[in-house]
This record gives C-alpha cells, sequence and structure tokens, in this order.
C-alpha cells in the first residue's frame, strides 16, 4: 500500500530512539496487515511533546520509552487501570481525539513467558526492581503467579515487593532450587559487558523456565548457562516483539503477524 494523503502516522517518542527497531517492526506488520499507516521514530527531549505530536498531527498511536513513559501520563486524556498501576505507559491511542495510555510491557512479558507454558501457580523469582521488573512483576501476580523479587538495592526490592505484595530475596539467598521460572529484568549482561551474570546460576536445575529481557547479546551469559544446563529459555526478543504485538493489537484491532514482528527484530539484530 502506497502513502498517500489518508495516511495515519504513528511513532516512538524517545531518546534516545536512532536504534530502535520499533520502525522496521511496526511497518512490516501495518504492511502485512494491509493497514495504510507508517511508524518513525522520534527523538524528543521532553514527554509533554509526545502528547503535543499526538493531537497536532492526528497521528493514530505511538509507542513512548525510555525516559518518557512516567512523565507522559500527566499530558494524556485517561491513563488505563494497568498501566496506572505499573506506573508508566508505553502505548498511546488516539481514540477520536482522546489520548489514551496503556502499558504493554506487562503483557508481553507474559505472553513471551505462555509460549512456555502457565504461570499460574508457579514460584517466580524476578531479579531487578527497576521500571522494567515492575511491569514484568506486575503481569505475574496478575496471572497468579508465585513472586518473589531479587535486587542489589534492598531497599528498591522491598519497596516493589510491598507493591507488589510479593516476596522478597536477596540476590545471594535466592534459592534456584525450589523455583520454575526464573527472570532477569535488570541490564546486567547487556553489551559491552556481556560476560556479567545477575545471579549465580549454582542451584539451577533443568526444571526451571529462564527468561532474560536482555536482548543484546540474544544469547545473554544468563540465557548460555540456563541452556547449558539444559533449562528451556526464552530470550529478550521475545517480551520486546509481544509488547509490540498487543500494541499492534491496540492501534489496528487486528490480530497480529507474531512471526513476521519476530523475524523482522532478528534480522535487525544479526
Ligand atoms: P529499568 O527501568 O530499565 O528497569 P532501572 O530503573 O535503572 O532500569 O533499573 C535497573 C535494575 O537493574 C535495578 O534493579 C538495578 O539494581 P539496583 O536497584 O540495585 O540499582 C539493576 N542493576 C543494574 N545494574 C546492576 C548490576 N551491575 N548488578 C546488579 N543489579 C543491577
Amino acid at each position: 500500500m502506497g502513502i498517500d494523503a489518508k495516511t495515519q502516522l504513528f511513532g516512538v517518542f524517545g531518546n534516545p530512539v536512532t536504534h530502535s527497531l520499533g520502525p522496521a517492526m511496526h511497518n512490516a506488520a501495518f504492511r502485512a496487515l494491509g493497514v495504510n499507516a507508517v511508524y518513525l521514530a522520534f527523538g524528543l527531549d521532553e514527554a509533554k511533546g509526545a502528547a503535543l505530536a499526538m493531537r497536532h498531527l492526528n497521528m493514530g498511536g505511538a509507542s513512548v520509552t525510555i525516559p518518557h513513559k512516567t512523565e507522559v501520563m500527566a499530558h494524556l486524556d485517561e491513563v488505563n487501570d494497568t498501566a496506572r498501576k505499573i506506573g508508566a505507559v508505553n502505548t498511546l491511542v488516539n481514540r477520536d481525539g482522546r489520548l489514551v495510555g496503556y502499558n504493554t510491557d506487562a503483557e508481553g512479558a507474559m505472553r513471551a513467558l505462555e509460549t512456555r507454558g502457565t504461570i499460574a501457580g508457579k514460584k517466580v523469582a524476578l531479579i531487578g526492581a527497576g521500571g522494567a521488573a515492575r511491569a514484568v512483576g506486575y503481569g505475574i501476580v496478575q496471572r497468579g503467579g508465585s513472586l518473589v523479587i531479587a535486587n542489589r538495592s534492598e531497599e528498591k526490592g522491598r519497596a516493589l515487593a510491598r507493591d507488589l505484595s510479593a516476596g522478597f530475596t536477596s540476590l545471594d539467598d535466592l534459592d534456584l532450587g525450589g523455583v520454575d521460572i526464573l527472570i532477569n529484568a535488570t541490564s546486567v549482561g547487556m553489551v559491552p559487558r556481556i560476560d556479567a551474570m545477575p545471579v549465580s546460576v549454582e542451584g539451577l536445575t533443568s526444571r526451571t523456565l529462564v527468561m532474560d529481557i536482555v536482548y543484546n547479546p540474544l544469547e545473554t551469559a544468563l540465557l548460555a548457562a540456563a541452556r547449558a544446563k539444559g533449562c528451556p529459555t526464552v530470550d529478550g526478543t521475545a517480551m520486546f516483539v509481544f509488547q509490540a504485538v498487543a500494541q499492534c493489537e491496540l492501534w489496528t484491532g487486528q490480530t497480529a503477524p507474531v512471526e513476521l514482528m519476530r523475524r523482522t527484530v532478528l534480522e535487525a539484530l544479526n
């Protein structure tokens, strides 16, 4: 479908966005679905600019990323319940001139995990207490998982555990033997420090599903160690792709082409 006067504008607002994989992924999805829309990357210093651009250009929707996910909330007409509870918006939808904020990070992480089984009733250890961990933890609790937070800073870890009514443990005391699902939601292992691991994998057995949210490199030291022990793994592209899948579905009302979106991301990373 060619670009014409009816083409709807979508995009990502953040800083920096020049390496964003969103444009490749969302434009591939729009094309496959036959939606007359384009998705561009907009570097922005102030969160308010995202809401202004959406209104002035009558954009169909947008992604919001670091560092604007929390700040942007004050400039919207409505923030949905999940995003409010997580305290961050990663998706904007223009509903007939009303700007509505959503958060698809929790849903994305859960759909990534659910490619390997259900979450309800599982013992889940979540490493990290930043914005990403907050979204993932919210999703786990929503799905009925039994959650324990492990974090370097005890104060931040306990605060998140309290907000989610979850347990807390120090990284040293984390007993991986009894854990069904282990998730790294810190940046540990990301380039350039690719040898770093967020936790010792001593005690990890093949019964534990291990997910990393880091996707550069695709196989982090944690995932490599888990695989060596025979654990099933979910790499960082999964959450990233599924949060975009959920965005695409909010914007188009259609079922998103998951495989195409995943392939597009993998090709861009290679
Ligand atoms: P984001 O919003 O992307 O989650 P963040 O808010 O900066 O980022 O949070 C980063 C998380 O990674 C935190 O849980 C942080 O631990 P602290 O709360 O102790 O700071 C964790 N993290 C980052 N670098 C780390 C490291 N080298 N070792 C252990 N944890 C680390």
